[in-house]
């Protein structure tokens, strides 16, 4: 049985929203936006409430909250409400000491490319240069803001249209896309802490194409209520579209394998060990043969 924590966020003062938001919704991906002022004055900034939300048309959109501090909007705010163009650069491993200094509070007068050592590129469609060590930066025009509220920690959505997509050839794929396994990308979580997106760390979900999953309901109670099995096992094998014809199980019979398994111990024994033998075979990617040995097991 799980225990849970309930909170109302009414009940809790801001900073403590903010907390339990941002350490449950994570990793979240980081949109580091040039900015320009009608003054001509360049900001750079990092922000991780960010996603793309829309292909057609290409739409990301970010929010620079209100200061917890004294409710002040931040630079790159006020500089989309003045000039409505921004060049949304993604963050990988490579710059992010460089992308965290540019978050430091500086005046409005200050630019971050300056200050992080970062290099500033001429953008082809927007006046806010974009950033050259990116691994991919998008020119934008801003389409419309939403201000969520008037007090710290109020976010302010910028929808950002997508009119031109720079990528660095070096982290394409033979295909042309951008390789996650070159990318070295960077998320954030809560309180300080970061997750880099190294090629061990990725994992792949196999994708079932059109035929859809028979699920778990339709799986037998005996595999349903297993003491081997976990939820992920389950799901993997309610992701098949089938199940396997009786012919193939019983032909499991003839395996010298399963004839060892069950030459020994009471039924729930014998069960278990074919249970632990299934898990085995999920864990090889072969969950049609798992499903096979289950429904051998729960037909004994
Ligand atoms: C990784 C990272 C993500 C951040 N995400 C946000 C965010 O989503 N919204 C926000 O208001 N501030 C965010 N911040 C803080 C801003 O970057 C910081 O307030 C910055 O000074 C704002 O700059 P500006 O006033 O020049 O626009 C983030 C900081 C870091 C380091």
């Amino acid at each position: 049985m799980n225990h849970y924590t309930t909170l109302d966020p009414n009940t809790l003062d801001q900073a403590e929203v903010h907390r339990h938001l941002l350490s449950a919704v994570a990793p979240r991906p980081i949109c580091f936006a040039s900015t320009i002022n009608t003054e001509g004055e360049v900001n750079l900034s990092p922000f991780s409430f960010f996603n793309v939300f829309s292909t057609h048309p290409p739409t990301l959109i970010f929010s620079p909250a209100r200061r917890a501090r004294d409710g002040s909007t931040k630079d790159s705010l006020n500089n989309a409400q003045q000039v409505p163009e921004v060049v949304i650069n993604i963050v990988n491993h490579a710059i992010v000491q460089q992308m965290a200094l540019s978050s430091h509070p500086y005046p409005k007068k200050v630019d971050e490319f300056k200050k992080s050592g970062l290099t500033p590129i001429q953008s082809k469609q927007v006046k806010p240069p974009r950033v050259g060590e990116s691994p991919a930066s998008f020119e934008c025009k801003v389409e419309k803001i939403i201000p969520l509220g008037d007090r710290g920690g109020s976010g302010n959505l910028i929808f950002c249209r997508v009119l031109l997509i720079h990528i660095q050839n070096r982290f394409l794929d033979p295909q042309g896309y951008l390789d996650p396994y070159t990318l070295d990308l960077v998320g954030r979580l809560g309180k300080n802490t970061y997750i880099r997106a190294t090629p061990e760390s990725l994992f792949e979900l196999e994708s079932t194409g059109q035929a859809l999953g028979m699920g778990v309901d339709q799986l037998p109670q005996s595999i349903r209520l297993s003491q081997v099995l976990t939820g992920n096992d389950l799901g993997r094998l309610g992701q098949l579209s089938q199940m396997p014809p009786a012919t193939e199980i019983n032909k499991l019979q003839e395996s010298e394998v399963i004839q060892k398994i069950c030459r020994q111990g009471d039924l729930r024994s014998k069960r278990l060990k074919l249970h632990r033998l299934a898990q085995k075979i999920l864990e090889k990617n072969d969950p049609m043969e798992a499903l096979r040995i289950l429904m051998f097991a729960d037909q004994l």
